[in-house]
């Protein structure tokens, strides 16, 4: 199977919002990558609900939400309303992460878990084989446009090795920095989905860089 692309849009120009959305509907790219920032998990602020039902009534793809939030258990049925189909939380904002992937997934969407940089995949060991997806993160997040971080790559190998041994259906997704060049090393390490924000956005022919992407 070719690898996933979803775009992050939180690199698109926030004033033609709607003629990006329909640039990735009508480009190769498999899902939405949606960036959700609290300006208190993450040094950042980015959009929220409204952002996300604009993007629900265009997309005719996948929307992979990525909340970067203290709390995200407060929002879960919100996120569900507003149409994510897949909802990705950070480990390191979850005290009772097991209960948060339940509620998430009786929310009637997929549940992932985002791994900051320092963060090891041995700390999902007993969550694993609940989970729709993993998101490694190859840069600290809170931005777009960062220098990927390659110890990413390793953290690959031993989660796609995780998933193996548990009997965990969970994709792996890898998210921060990729282009071609980091995105060719995380397919060969194993990732199943690869997030791509400035690269895309940030090109002359963001339709032609998704399908450049999704030959990986
Ligand atoms: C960072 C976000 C990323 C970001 C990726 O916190 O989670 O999804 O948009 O941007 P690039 O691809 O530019 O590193
Ligand atoms: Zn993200």
């Amino acid at each position: 199977m070719s690898v996933i692309i979803a775009p992050s849009i939180l690199s698109c120009d926030f004033g033609n919002l709607e003629r990006d959305f329909h640039l990735v509907n009508d480009s190769q790219a498999d899902w939405f990558h949606v960036d959700v920032m609290d300006g208190v998990f993450v040094p950042n602020i980015s959009f929220g609900f409204p952002i996300i039902q604009a993007l629900k009534k265009v997309a005719n793809k996948v929307i992979d939400c990525h909340i970067m939030i203290v709390n995200p258990d407060q929002y879960i049925t919100d996120f569900a309303k507003a149409g994510v189909d897949i909802l990705t939380v950070h480990y390191e904002a979850c005290t009772h992460l097991d209960r948060t992937i339940a509620a998430i997934q009786e929310a009637g969407m997929k549940a992932g878990v985002a791994l900051n940089p320092h963060t090891p995949v041995s700390v999902l060991e007993h969550v694993i084989a609940k989970l729709d997806l993993v998101l490694i993160m190859s840069v600290n997040p809170g931005f777009g446009g960062q220098k990927f971080i390659p110890e990413a790559i390793e953290k690959v190998k031993q989660t796609k090795a995780l998933i193996a041994q548990k009997g965990s259906k969970a994709l792996v997704e890898v998210d921060g920095g990729v282009n071609l060049e980091t995105g060719k090393l995380l397919v060969d390490a194993g990732a199943d989905a690869l997030v791509a924000g400035s690269f895309v956005f940030g090109s002359a022919d963001p339709k032609a860089t998704i399908a450049s992407l999704k030959q990986l």
